[in-house]
């Protein structure tokens, strides 16, 4: 008897492996450095940050991809923190704002907006910097209509946003 037809299978390296839902081990890259912990796959970014790896300077606002305040960027570009799976960050490089100072020399964007009084309470700060520092980044602050679409996902509850414009044109005019 012939041998039964073989369906052709794709190379085992290219099968992803599956992990969960039970907690796995992943290991993401934060502001340089690598971190190991146990975390459900279903973990977002987010609280992978503020709860396992106690980073609590990406904020959680609403948690449902609207306010901004947990904004982060991988690998260089900014995302919620909220909508994004932690176990999707393995082999990417993530950064907040813990990660933009130098030391005790903090990021030109950090210094103009205590310069320029940009935050209130001070709870979307955090997010508003790390867009805002995208967002020069992406060459999208020629004018205050510009920064305004570009920094529209970032909601600050205490209206601070003339101070945080300010600080945005104040670091786009220094470079
Ligand atoms: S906490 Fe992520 S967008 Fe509000
Ligand atoms: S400074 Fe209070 S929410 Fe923006």
């Amino acid at each position: 008897m012939s041998a039964p037809h073989t369906p052709s299978r794709a190379p085992a390296a290219a099968v992803l492996r599956e992990r969960g839902p039970d907690p796995v081990k992943m290991t993401l890259s934060v502001n340089g450095a690598d971190h190991t912990f146990e975390a459900e796959p279903r973990v977002s970014l987010l609280d992978a940050l503020r709860e396992r790896l106690d980073m609590t300077g990406a904020k959680k606002g609403c948690d449902q991809g609207t306010c901004g305040a947990c904004t982060v960027w991988v690998d260089g570009r900014r995302v919620l923190a909220c909508l994004t799976l932690a176990i999707a960050c393995e082999d990417h490089e993530v950064t907040t704002v813990e990660g933009l100072a130098e030391g005790d020399e903090l990021h030109p964007m950090q210094s103009a907006f205590i310069e320029q009084d940009a935050f209130q309470c001070g709870y979307c700060t955090p997010g508003q910097i790390m867009s805002a520092v995208g967002l020069l980044k992406e060459g999208h602050a020629s004018d205050d209509a510009e920064i305004r679409e570009w920094m529209s996902g970032n909601i600050c509850r205490c209206a601070a946003y003339p101070h945080i414009r300010a600080a945005i044109r104040a670091v786009r005019d220094q470079t």
